[in-house]
């Protein structure tokens, strides 16, 4: 298998393109995310995605200056906390400043605030934020397609992007085919923690191509078009996460994992 080949990408209403693998950072904090991250980077990851609540937006940061890769060939990824909507500005400042750069390719509300007008007041800020040119693209994690809805009709603009809990146990082909019906794409977060990769159909699959279940569930993610962005602390898991492209699902292999979700 070889890591040098493209990874496939999506483009995004704002005019950027998300490659389909990315690197998580939750849970990676100080030297550790660090190094993490430039492994990730090393290894040919372009895209990252942290969070203000992960608290290593500054190792992230330093993490892409020590690579050396210009700014505009990673795709970076925050999301903001609704119990910061009162500061939008301020922790939008903090986040490119602890990242050392001066814009954002993605930011998401982290999650939906519980009261829906808050959900449109903090949604119309990051509307404001992309019409200042500070964000390229705006998104939203863990909203329903009725919260989504609700965003798109207050304010003209859909979300870019929802990143949802998921991988092959979650599976619900209606979720993917109402985020498409509206060009919203879909970013699965915690696919691996969610697998079982013990499980026989996983592993009957991965003997097949030889290859590992845990690269069989980041594959099956492209195979749906869904961007996926594994979290390790280990460089050789780091890099094998990111080996996907030597080798590809048949339509019944990938009909077997959805059928996990049953
Ligand atoms: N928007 C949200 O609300 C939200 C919520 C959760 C996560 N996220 C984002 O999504 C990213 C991914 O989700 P996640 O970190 O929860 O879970 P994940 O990436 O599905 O799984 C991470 C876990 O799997 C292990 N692992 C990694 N590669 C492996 C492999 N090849 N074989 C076996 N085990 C492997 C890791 O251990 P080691 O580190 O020891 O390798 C870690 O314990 C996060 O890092 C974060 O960026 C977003």
């Amino acid at each position: 298998m070889s890591a040098s080949r493209e990874v496939p990408t999506v483009g995004l209403p704002g005019g950027g393109r998300m490659p389909l693998i990315g690197f998580g950072t939750w849970k990676l904090r100080h030297g550790q995310a660090r190094a993490a991250v430039l492994a990730a980077l090393e290894v040919g990851y372009r895209h990252i995605d942290t969070a203000t609540m992960y608290g290593n937006e500054a190792e992230v940061g330093q993490a892409l200056a020590d690579s050396g890769l210009d700014r505009a060939e990673v795709f970076v990824t925050t999301k903001i906390r609704p119990s910061d909507a009162r500061r939008v500005r301020d922790i939008l400042q903090q986040s490119l400043q602890a990242m050392q750069t001066d814009y954002l390719d993605l930011w998401l509300v982290h999650w939906p605030p519980t009261r829906r007008a808050d959900s449109r007041q903090l949604w119309s800020e990051l509307l404001a934020a992309q019409a200042d040119q500070l964000v390229r693209d705006v998104g939203v994690s863990n909203y329903s397609l009725p919260e989504i809805d609700d965003l798109t009709k207050a304010s003209g603009q859909a979300p870019a992007v929802n990143q949802i809990d998921w991988g092959p146990t979650l599976y619900d082909g209606r979720v993917l085919a109402g985020h498409e019906e509206r060009s919203i794409a879909v970013e699965a977060y915690s696919s691996l923690k969610n697998t079982n990769l013990d499980s026989p159909a996983l592993t009957k699959i991965a003997s097949a191509h030889g290859v590992t279940p845990a690269q069989v569930v980041l594959r099956w993610h492209l195979e749906h078009d869904v961007t996926v962005i594994p979290k390790s602390a280990h460089r050789d898991r780091i890099a094998a996460n990111f080996d996907l492209l030597g080798f590809s699902l048949t339509p019944d292999e990938v009909a077997a994992i959805d059928e996990m979700a049953r």
